[in-house]
């Protein structure tokens, strides 16, 4: 269970229509990511590689298997935040310009996002998904999609000495439960946290998986929306081609 979206259970084939995953050239999963536009991915910061080294696949279900709904972009620009901070996990969040086109359809779709500054209320249930694994659990399994549902813990209870201890910033999110056991989990980095239907956040970082102690930390996408809106729209008012 180490290492995958943690406490969960496979997701319904294809229901989480906007999620993406992030794939070495090799076609190795090493993050998850949100389609919120025909042209651009939203994911975390810490999952640039570079990108040359990277393929984006939509309309994904088994991530290992090819089952013909599965479309794939490679990417022409990454933007990381500017502010995305390595050692503090500050603004763990990247806009990814694909190539060409994702094609909407019954397996693609793109996800809302909040309102700028749209807070959430501790104990809203969300929803995080993803293909975290590890990678040396041999190529035999195949591996479907994952989700579970946790809810939202206060910036203050997430910052207390007995977790984070003030290492949780004005742009990050908590997510967990207080006896622990569900999580997003390594490899589950990039994908959505999903509150009502809207992307509320991005798996960033934590303190193990699934533990009491420490909730899933995810950046606040909403703390980002001017960013997002800037970034994707910004272009296209300087470029006439689109
Ligand atoms: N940084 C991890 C990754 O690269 C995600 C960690 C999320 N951890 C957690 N306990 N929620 O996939």
């Amino acid at each position: 269970m180490q290492g995958r979206i943690v406490g969960g259970y496979t997701a319904a084939p294809n229901s989480i229509k906007y999620i993406v995953s992030l794939q070495s050239t090799r076609g190795q999963h090493f993050c998850g990511g949100s389609l919120v536009h025909r042209y651009w991915v939203l994911t975390a910061a810490h999952c640039d590689i570079g990108a040359e080294h990277m393929m984006i696949v939509a309309g994904d279900y088994i991530v290992n298997a090819f089952e013909g709904t599965e479309q794939y972009a490679k990417p022409h620009r990454l933007v990381p935040h500017p502010l995305y901070n390595r050692s503090t996990n500050n603004a763990d969040i990247m806009l990814i310009k694909l190539r060409a086109p994702m094609v909407l359809n019954k397996y693609v779709s793109l996800a809302p996002l909040p309102r700028q500054g749209t807070g959430l209320v501790e104990g809203r249930v969300c929803r995080v998904s993803g293909w975290g694994y590890n990678s040396h659990g041999g190529g035999q399994a195949r591996f479907a999609l994952r989700t579970v549902t946790v809810p939202i813990v206060s910036t203050a209870r997430c910052n207390s000495s007995e977790s984070f201890n003030g290492n949780i910033t004005a742009n990050m999110i908590c997510a967990g439960y207080r006896t622990g056991g569900k999580d997003a989990c390594k490899g589950d980095s990039g994908g959505p946290l999903v509150c009502s239907g809207r992307a509320y956040g991005v798996v960033s970082w934590g303190n193990g998986c699934g533990d009491a102690k420490f909730p899933g930390v995810y950046t606040a996408v909403s703390k980002f929306r001017r960013w997002i809106d800037q970034t994707i729209y910004g272009s296209y008012l300087r470029c006439t081609r689109y």
